[in-house]
């Protein structure tokens, strides 16, 4: 097993484009790293140069204390499983299964011995004699991680492995990998552009944009403590509400009051809970953005209407889950503000509705 190292690691394409900047990050013996942000923010690149498929032009990438930059992938002992899953069609499952150990020249007896014990981790004992093409995509999905696995590799590497498969499998699947981490211990990097499937997954995540690290942690913290509107918006589903506006401080308390020209829809205010690291910079009258996820509105009844914190919409739309429910309204500044409260029967689309905010659940981007 092994630790690995991203110092100041840079990719530029021979058509000049930069697809990763300055890329620093060290991934822990054992630990579950996944990788995430929208498409095309260099999470493949990434994950190829530490594979060895990519080179690596500026920087430096370290297995255990080894710099690898030059070194071969095959010479990297890491294994690597793709969304196309990449499986032999002519060959059977064993053989697919036992195909690098084959290459390295083992003894029949051990390759076979080595097969079994991972199709039986992975519940494909009884697909061994068949061929990937008679598979379903799961089963498929399964062998793919088998010849991952089968050849005990020091690093794990699994560019989005899930996203051929339908919601539920995919489900299932993720739960399965988590198991199957906790049970091997060996160093996982994991990209996906699933905000979800990094949550639950990661040991720590790692939000890109641009080709640049734009936050690392582990989950809850980068979800409770968002460092930019790009990975508060990123991060948690449905997507933070982002309102502009300004700050003011009267009587001993930060206020946000949300800008707006007109008197309907009343702007959006709330009072901010300063903390340390947050309020930094924070000025009379400074231009923010005020983020509050849909979870943090709570609807509540006019006489219980507090004098700050608490705002009216309309309700333009309404999606019913079950036992809670998204009512969609617009603010000043924010056309399609969600909230996501309880189900209450009774509302309905036109229907004036009233929310409050803590001071704590307003997150204060900027001022820019
Ligand atoms: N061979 C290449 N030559 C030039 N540019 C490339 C090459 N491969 C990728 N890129 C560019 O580099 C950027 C990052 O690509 P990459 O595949 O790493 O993104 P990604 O985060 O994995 O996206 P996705 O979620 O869509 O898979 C993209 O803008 C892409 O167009
Ligand atoms: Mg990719």
């Amino acid at each position: 097993m092994a630790s690995v190292t991203l110092d100041r690691v840079g990719k530029r394409y021979p058509d000049g484009y930069r697809a990763v900047e300055d890329f620093s990050l060290t991934i822990e013996d054992g630990e579950f790293i996944v990788l995430v942000g929208p498409s095309g923010c260099g999470k493949s690149t990434t994950l190829r140069m530490i594979a060895g498929l990519e080179t690596v032009t500026s920087g430096e990438i370290r297995i255990g204390e080894r710099v690898v930059n030059d070194t071969p992938p095959k010479d990297r002992d890491i294994a690597m499983v793709f969304q196309s899953y990449a499986l032999y069609p002519h060959m059977t499952i064993r053989q697919n299964l036992g195909f690098a150990l084959r290459l390295r020249g083992l003894a029949r007896d051990e390759i076979n011995r080595r097969v079994d014990e991972v199709a039986e981790l992975l519940e494909i004992s009884a697909t061994l004699d068949r061929r990937p093409g008679q598979l379903s995509g799961g089963q498929r999905q399964r062998v793919a991680l088998g010849r991952a696995i089968v050849r005990k590799p020091s690093v794990f590497l699994f560019d989005e492995p899930l996203s051929n498969l339908d919601a539920k499998l995919r489900a299932s699947m993720r739960t399965e990998i988590k198991l199957l981490h906790r049970r091997l211990g060996v160093t996982t990097i994991y990209v996906t552009h699933d905000q979800e499937e990094a949550m639950t997954l990661g040991d720590r995540i790692v939000v890109m944009s641009g080709g640049a690290i734009q936050q690392a942690g582990p989950p809850l913290d980068v979800y409770s403590n968002p460092s930019s509107e790009l990975v508060a918006t990123f991060i948690g589903l449905p997507k933070m509400n982002l309102f502009r506006g300004e700050i003011s401080h009267g009587s001993g308390e930060w206020l946000f009051t949300e800008a707006s020209d007109t008197t309907s829809p009343a702007p959006v205010t709330a009072r901010l809970a300063p903390h340390p690291a947050r309020s930094k910079g924070w000025q009379e009258g400074s231009t923010v953005t005020a983020g509050v996820r849909p979870h943090r509105l709570r609807l509540i009844d006019e006489p219980n209407r507090p004098e700050h914190g608490a705002f009216q919409g309309a309700v333009r739309s309404i999606d019913i889950l079950g036992e809670e429910m998204d009512l969609m309204f617009d603010t000043a500044s924010l056309p399609g503000a969600i909230a996501r409260v309880r189900y209450r029967p009774g509302v309905r689309v036109g229907d004036q509705v009233l929310f409050r905010v803590e001071p704590e659940d307003v997150h204060v981007f900027g001022p820019q």
